[in-house]
């Protein structure tokens, strides 16, 4: 059974309960962030920790904890949890409080840390993907828990056979429904810049800054539904899947099915960058 954090201590994850009028249950009033973890350590902790700040002061929660006491609470509940790899999930609500969407008063913010234990890694994960227009709100630059759009996409690219949503707005590229999405254009390296329209995701950082340090081209600018379907390479990251390679795009084999070398070149820096953070 494993351990979870629930508002100010750790307990058995199926004795931690959260009242009904939790506006994170009522509202989806709350936000979140996902931390990898590897060999017991949290992979580029201070920018998940960045980006929670971020999130809450753009919802107006405050942050219940400093980051002294964010990184203790985490390390000590991977450890609860047998260390090794896992995926550390975090969740901050408003808090508890009577039924009426604008809150009054006071409210104490409902914390939860959980983890679950990441699978292990064999080569490059690939996927089949369908597009799907964006129909998400403006704010998704904020790692909300407000993801139903989201679960329907990814519910509607499960029925069409594939395994995540790359999704268009304006015909352009934004990301996938739970990751970034990377393409190879030209030769160059091309992501969607960072703006309202997606999440500024950890791994997408990471792996811009470890491409061009190996003095890959990357790019960071908008992408057209023409420019994506004629790519030569397409990728996915996030903090649980890493890469995942886009083998298939609505039906269509993208390069020759299988990852391309961008994307292995990729996949390898990134697993360095892995080893390195462990050693
Ligand atoms: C909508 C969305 N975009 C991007 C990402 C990737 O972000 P990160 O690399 O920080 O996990 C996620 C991760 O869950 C996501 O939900």
């Amino acid at each position: 059974m494993s351990t979870v954090w629930l508002n100010d201590r750790f307990l058995p994850a199926e004795q931690a309960r959260v009242s009904v009028l939790d506006r994170g249950f009522l509202f989806g009033d709350g936000v979140y962030e996902v931390i990898p973890v590897y060999g017991g350590r949290p992979f580029r902790l201070q920018r998940h920790l960045r980006r929670l700040e971020r999130s809450l002061a753009a919802v107006g929660i405050d942050n219940p904890a400093t980051r002294d006491q964010w990184t203790a609470r985490i390390d000590e509940l991977v450890e609860r949890n047998g260390g090794g790899d896992q995926g550390v999930y975090l969740q901050v609500t408003r808090g508890v409080a009577p039924r009426q969407h604008v809150p009054e008063g006071e409210l104490e913010p409902t914390v939860l840390l959980m983890s679950n234990p990441l699978p292990p890694r064999s080569g490059i994960a690939r996927v089949s993907a369908v597009t799907l227009p964006d129909d998400r709100w403006g704010h998704c630059d904020i790692k909300s828990i407000a993801l139903l759009a989201s679960v329907l996409l990814r519910i509607r690219a499960r029925g069409e056979g594939a395994g995540e949503a790359i999704l268009l707005r304006d015909g352009e590229l934004t990301e996938g429904a739970a990751s970034n999405v990377f393409t190879v254009l030209d030769g160059v390296v091309v992501t969607p810049p960072v703006s309202p329209r997606l999440l500024p995701g950890i791994t997408r950082e990471v792996l811009l800054e470890l491409l061009r340090k190996a003095g890959i081209e990357a790019e960071e600018r908008p992408v057209s539904e023409q420019e994506l379907r004629n790519a030569r390479e397409i990728w996915l990251t996030s903090s649980t899947q890493e890469i995942t390679a886009v083998t298939m795009l609505d039906g269509r084999e993208i390069g020759d099915g299988r990852p391309g070398p961008t994307c292995r070149r990729a996949d390898e820096l990134y697993q360095e960058y892995k080893r390195l953070q462990v050693e």
